[in-house]
Order: C-alpha cells, then sequence, then structure tokens
C-alpha cells in the first residue's frame, strides 16, 4: 500500500515536471514567468500579428489541421463587406452568421487574418442546421464606449445563444477594450453604484462546444463564461487584463456539465477560473494562473441561495503571485454543497493564500452577519501541492461553526515562505485527514 502511493506519487511528479512548457524546476529558463514576458502582457493593443503570440507555443494548431473544416462550406465577413480596416463590421457578421446557421452541411463563418473587425454587442443565435465553426483569425474589438449598449442587454457582448456543436478556434483575438469599463466599475471608483459590465464572450445553451486556440483580453468583466452548457472542450486559450482590471475573471462556469479545460494561460484581475453553481463535472489539466485571484470554487450561497458544485479536478497547474491559489468560498446564509473536489500537482510561486476554504466569504459594501447556515464543503483532497506562500499562512481552513468542512484530505503538501521560513496554518471547524508529508503541519 505504501509502495503503491510512493509510486503514484512520483508518477504525478514526473507528469507535473514533464509537461513542456513547465520545465524541470523553479529556476528553469524554460519555465513561463510573466516578468520574463512583458511583451506578451503589455504589447497586444495596435499591432496585433495574431498569431505568434505565446511564449509557451500554446497556439500550435495550424488551421488546415482542424477537421472538417476543408469539408465544409465557409463564409467570409469580408464578403459581407467587412473591410477589416478596424471599421464597424457588425452588419456583415450578422448576415454571415444567418448564411453559416441555415447551411445544410457543416459551414464555417471566416473571419481573415491580419483583419481587425470593430463588433458591437451581438448575439449568434442557434439552433443551426448542421455544425458550425466560427474561425477567427484576425481581431475583433469591442467598441471602446459605453454607449453602444444603449437599448441592449449590458451583461454580454458576444453572445453565442443556444449554438449546439459549435466550434470556434483560429489563433486569432478578441479584444474587450475594457479600459472605460473598469474605469466606470464601483471597485475602482467607490462613489459610483455597482453595475454590471458585459463578459466578453459568453456560450449559453449550447451542448458539444469547442473553444480553442484563441487569445482573449481586456474584457469588460468576465472574459469566457460557460453557462447552460454540456460537453464542452475549452483549451489552448490565452487571456489577459492587467491586475487591476476588476472582475475580470478569465474562465467562469456556472450550471454547465462536463467540461474540460486545458492548456490554458490565465493572467487577470480577477479568478483565473470560477466555478460556481451548477457546475458539474468539471475538469482542468495544465493550467497556468497570474497574476489574479487563482482558481475557485465559488463564491457560493450569495443571497441565501442554494448552490450545488460537484465533481471538480483540478490536476496540473502553476500558479504565480495571485492572491489566492486554490479556492473553496461561500457566503454565509447559503445552503447546497461543494463536494468532491480534487486539487492536485499544483505549484504555486509567492502566492498569497495557497490553499484555503472561506465560509465567511463577503464580497460586498455592506459587512455580512452572522449567520447559521451554509454551504456544506465536503471530499476535498489537496494532493501534490508544493512552493511558496507569499503571506505567512500557507493552509487557511476556516470553516462554518454550525456547518463544518467534512472530508478535507491533505496529501503529499510542501509550502514554506517566499522569502525562506515556514508558514503557518489556521484551522477552524474542519474535519481532516492527513497523508504524507504536510508541511506545514495542519491541525497540529
Ligand atoms: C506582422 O506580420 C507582417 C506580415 O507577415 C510582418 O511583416 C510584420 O513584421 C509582423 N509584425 C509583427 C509585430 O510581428
Ligand atoms: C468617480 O465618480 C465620480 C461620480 O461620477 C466622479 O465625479 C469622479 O470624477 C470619479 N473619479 C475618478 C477618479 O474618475
Ligand atoms: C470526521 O470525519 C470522519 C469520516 O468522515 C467521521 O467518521 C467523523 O465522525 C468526523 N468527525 C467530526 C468531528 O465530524
Amino acid at each position: 500500500m505504501e509502495l503503491h502511493g510512493l509510486l503514484l506519487l512520483s508518477l504525478l511528479l514526473f507528469s507535473f515536471h514533464s509537461i513542456p512548457c513547465f520545465g524541470n524546476s523553479e529556476e528553469d529558463a524554460g519555465l513561463y514567468n510573466i516578468m520574463e514576458h512583458p511583451k506578451y502582457y503589455g504589447a497586444f493593443d495596435g499591432e496585433e500579428n495574431a498569431t505568434d503570440r505565446n511564449p509557451d507555443g500554446f497556439i500550435t494548431q495550424s488551421v488546415d489541421e482542424v477537421d472538417g473544416i476543408a469539408a465544409s462550406e465557409v463564409v467570409n465577413v469580408a464578403d459581407y463587406g467587412a473591410k477589416g480596416d478596424g471599421s464597424d463590421a457588425t452588419e456583415a457578421f450578422k448576415k454571415a452568421w444567418l448564411k453559416v446557421c441555415s447551411s445544410p452541411s457543416s459551414a464555417t463563418l471566416m473571419v481573415p487574418a491580419k483583419k481587425s473587425y470593430y463588433l458591437k454587442p451581438t448575439t449568434f443565435s442557434g439552433p443551426c442546421k448542421s455544425e458550425v465553426t466560427v474561425m477567427i483569425k484576425g481581431m475583433i474589438k469591442a467598441p471602446p464606449h459605453r454607449s453602444a449598449w444603449d437599448g441592449t442587454n449590458r451583461r454580454h457582448w458576444i453572445l453565442f445563444n443556444g449554438v449546439s456543436n459549435l466550434q470556434v478556434t483560429g489563433g486569432g483575438i478578441i479584444n474587450g477594450n475594457g479600459q472605460i469599463w473598469w474605469k466606470n466599475s464601483c471597485k475602482i471608483n467607490k462613489s459610483l453604484p455597482c453595475k454590471n459590465a458585459p463578459t466578453a464572450i459568453t456560450f449559453y445553451g449550447s451542448n458539444n462546444l469547442v473553444v480553442e486556440n484563441l487569445k482573449v483580453k481586456n474584457s469588460q468583466q468576465i472574459h469566457v463564461q460557460f453557462e447552460k452548457c454540456t460537453n464542452v472542450r475549452a483549451s489552448h486559450l490565452s487571456i489577459t487584463a492587467p491586475e487591476n482590471s476588476p472582475n475580470t475573471d478569465g474562465i467562469h462556469i456556472t450550471s454547465t456539465q462536463n467540461i474540460n479545460l486545458d492548456h490554458c494561460n490565465i493572467g487577470t484581475g480577477d479568478d483565473c477560473i470560477s466555478i460556481v453553481d451548477g457546475a458539474q463535472t468539471v475538469k482542468a489539466t495544465n493550467i497556468i494562473c497570474g497574476p489574479g485571484h487563482g482558481i475557485s470554487i465559488g463564491s457560493l450561497g450569495a443571497k441565501n441561495s442554494e448552490d450545488h458544485v460537484s465533481d471538480v479536478i483540478i490536476d496540473t497547474a502553476k500558479l504565480t503571485s495571485t492572491t489566492n491559489g486554490l479556492r473553496i468560498k461561500t457566503w454565509q446564509g447559503g445552503s447546497g454543497y461543494a463536494k468532491h473536489i480534487r486539487f492536485q500537482n499544483v505549484y504555486m510561486k509567492n502566492v498569497q493564500n495557497p490553499i484555503i476554504i472561506d465560509q465567511n466569504y463577503c464580497d460586498s459594501k455592506e459587512p455580512c452577519h452572522q449567520q447559521k447556515s451554509a454551504v456544506h464543503v465536503s471530499d476535498v483532497v489537496y494532493n501534490n501541492i508544493k512552493g511558496t506562500s507569499a503571506s505567512d499562512v500557507a493552509i487557511d481552513f476556516e470553516c462554518s461553526k454550525s456547518v463544518p468542512c467534512q472530508g478535507i484530505v491533505l496529501q503529499a503538501i510542501n509550502l514554506v515562505k517566499e522569502n525562506g521560513g515556514s508558514a503557518k496554518s489556521i484551522c477552524k471547524n474542519v474535519n481532516l485527514t492527513k497523508k504524507g508529508t504536510v508541511i506545514p503541519p495542519a491541525c497540529a
């Protein structure tokens, strides 16, 4: 049993280290380091050659290799009057979509390379007659002023509504131009009321969805959202926004079942990945995260809601200089559960709260008062979590007194302070099992 465990652990360690973009050790030159790639984060504006921007080689698939493209009808937005010189192409996109979506055989909407298209808030509605591919090779830009949303839903910029059997790919760029929204956020200017800002790209009510090989940047708020979807594969996505941009989550998953995220590189002003109510069977592998707020389950239970999240696996991730690492956050007064959750093979570098369960989460202008009910957190395994904490407390379990955390497992944990020395743990109302080495010792 012990030997088996060791073998498993070394296997896990090996697989973690063998991911090409991760390199072999923290000091390894091949390791992703945002500070070493300022260009990647800073030089997006203006120039935009849609390819070869990614230092990690994430954009690897050549467009010609994408299955099914050769056989399908290609509808180019240029054929509907889109100039590609940065001018408004909304009408051309709408017409091209109608053509593609009503095609009796699989069809591709083509957004050509080396062109830039300005797109007003737009809904691409399904159902479509056959499989649809949206091939974004060039850049799509959002309006830089908020009046473009007058009379429309402020929650969305690009919305795919009820489009099943959809693939969105191409290596191009989706630019939310979010600066004006950030400036007017109540998080930035405290004298302003809190209002929604658009999500750059939302997939709503889609079954069988592939989203891959895209760069999404500077969203008004959330970058990519999956809502009421099933069977989703999202891979090779690069998502970037400044560290101080408010609520700019990378990937937000809600009411969605069976979703795989793989090879995503996310650095924004909020959660890299946020997994909320109705998310079930979520797997995220090979994730690079930072800056931002880390990988979050929650928040759950806001405004006394009943929320459910289950069967989540986060396997192989590197988080750098994020405010949280692996976080579960719930508000007091909620109900429901977060259960069957595995975090494994995660490397942290200078993370404020590497491992945290917070059942007293309160992200509101008013203070939150003490309440009896809570979202139940159970069966959460942390296995092979290594690296450094920016704060003294590397493991922080702040669970509810009335609804304690159950079945929490720490296994092969080694977290020390970034500036040297040992870190601490906090354990409140948690039923914990430890296996193998656990540093810092938790709930001793
Ligand atoms: C963009 O692509 C063009 C044509 O391939 C090339 O001439 C130009 O140097 C590229 N610009 C950048 C910034 O890479
Ligand atoms: C914050 O908002 C108020 C009210 O609209 C405005 O008067 C003020 O100039 C804003 N502050 C900044 C720094 O933009
Ligand atoms: C802790 O969990 C174990 C196994 O799930 C259970 O048997 C035990 O009663 C729990 N202890 C407390 C104090 O909840």
